[in-house]
């Protein structure tokens, strides 16, 4: 139960540590403590969480990442098979049109090079306009990296059915699909989850906390007195609000904490769970930054939700309308608000 394993054989934890939350000016509400995150990394490694997402867009997360493997490389005690590394390969919308194999094979490079690695396990590639040509080509080139040994599985992040059938039909060889997927935004259900699943495609989610709004600490809280304390909660604010509404949102906190107390375990593992019993779901990715809920980790996979208790928490957020449009839609329409708060040059400009 608490791991996964693709048709090939590749094997991770069914929860991977997201470090988005690791990323410069991804805090909010002061610094992080990268000794305590270091410690959290250690603790997670012990327990079976060995699985890292990452993404080369995330300043600063894969050095941070690198760091920690080469202190492990230093005490003699690791194997590169030890850790499954996840990065990402998101091109700037402004360089799409120049994108060409030297420039990918630059970017992967660099991934390992900051990584510590002499192969990623897994290389998720997003595409931010679907306008712009080459984004086959593109996805070519990363498939000529795997037949090097650079990258162990190809997969996507944050694709539509429809472009995703076309890398497929193309003949690129997807692992996974990685796709925003929680109460709140249910868009992958519309078309995503299904073609995933025909298709051997199992779904990575993100989003599965809310940015960490699932939490004992926000029942009962007015909308008012909560202030993001990450740009993950800032996104998740407009996900809610545009979903369940404050209102809603209080409710599922509710019927959570009454499902969670049943089973001695905490609000956030039981929205875990939900999105883990969800078909074609291999995995969920939680963004990690401290080590203060590393010890409530395994407890995810203590118990499982009964089908009364999930269609309990269905019949709630069924009242609400899903987000229009397909996975990531929104993100990509121009003028739109949840567009607007997205960063999509990061690769060149912001990290030279
Ligand atoms: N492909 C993409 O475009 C994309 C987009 C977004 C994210 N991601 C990936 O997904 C990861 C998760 O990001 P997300 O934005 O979706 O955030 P999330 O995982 O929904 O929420 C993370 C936050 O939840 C809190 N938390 C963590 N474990 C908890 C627990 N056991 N109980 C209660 N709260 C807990 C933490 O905040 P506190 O410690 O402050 O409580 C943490 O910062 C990222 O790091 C990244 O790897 C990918």
């Amino acid at each position: 139960m608490k791991t996964y394993t693709f048709s090939d054989g590749y094997t991770i934890p069914r929860v991977l540590n997201g470090c988005w939350q690791l990323s410069l000016g991804h805090s909010l509400n002061g610094p992080l403590d990268h000794e305590d995150i270091l410690k959290a990394f250690y603790e997670l490694k012990d327990k079976g969480f060995t699985a890292f997402d990452c993404a080369d867009i995330y300043t600063g997360a894969e050095e941070f990442i690198g760091s920690f493997i080469k202190e492990l490389k230093q005490s003699g005690n690791y194997e590169e098979s030890d850790l499954q590394i996840h990065t990402k390969y998101v091109p700037d919308i402004s360089y799409l049109s120049k994108v060409d194999e030297a420039f990918t094979r630059s970017i992967i490079e660099r991934s390992l090079e900051r990584l510590n690695r002499s192969y990623l396990d897994v290389v998720q590639f997003h595409w931010w306009d679907y306008e712009t040509e080459g984004m086959v080509r593109t996805a070519s080139y990363l498939q000529k990296l795997q037949e090097e040994g650079l990258i162990r599985h190809v997969s996507v992040t944050n694709f539509d059915t429809d472009h995703l059938r076309i890398l497929v039909d193309a003949g690129i060889r997807i692992t996974s699909c990685q796709a925003q997927y929680s109460f709140f935004d249910r868009r992958v259900e519309k078309r995503l989850q299904k073609y995933c699943k025909e298709n051997d495609i199992p779904l990575i989610c993100y989003g599965t906390l809310a940015g960490g709004f699932l939490a004992e600490r926000y029942l009962g809280k007015k909308e008012a007195e909560v202030i993001p304390e990450t740009r993950s909660q800032v996104k998740y604010l407009q996900v809610i609000e545009d979903s369940l509404g404050w209102d809603g949102y209080q409710g599922l906190l509710e019927l959570l904490k009454q499902i969670a107390d049943n089973h001695g375990v905490a609000i956030s593992q039981v929205a875990t769970r939900f999105i883990l019993q969800q078909e074609a779901v291999a995995a969920a990715v939680i963004g990690v930054r401290n080590s203060r809920h590393v010890a409530d980790n395994d407890k995810i996979f203590s118990f499982e939700l009964s089908e009364a208790e999930m269609n309990t928490l269905r019949n709630h957020i069924d009242r609400s309308p899903i987000l229009p449009g397909e996975p990531f839609e929104l993100e990509r329409t121009i003028g739109s608000k949840y567009r607007s708060i997205m960063h999509m040059n990061i690769n060149e400009d912001e990290q030279s």
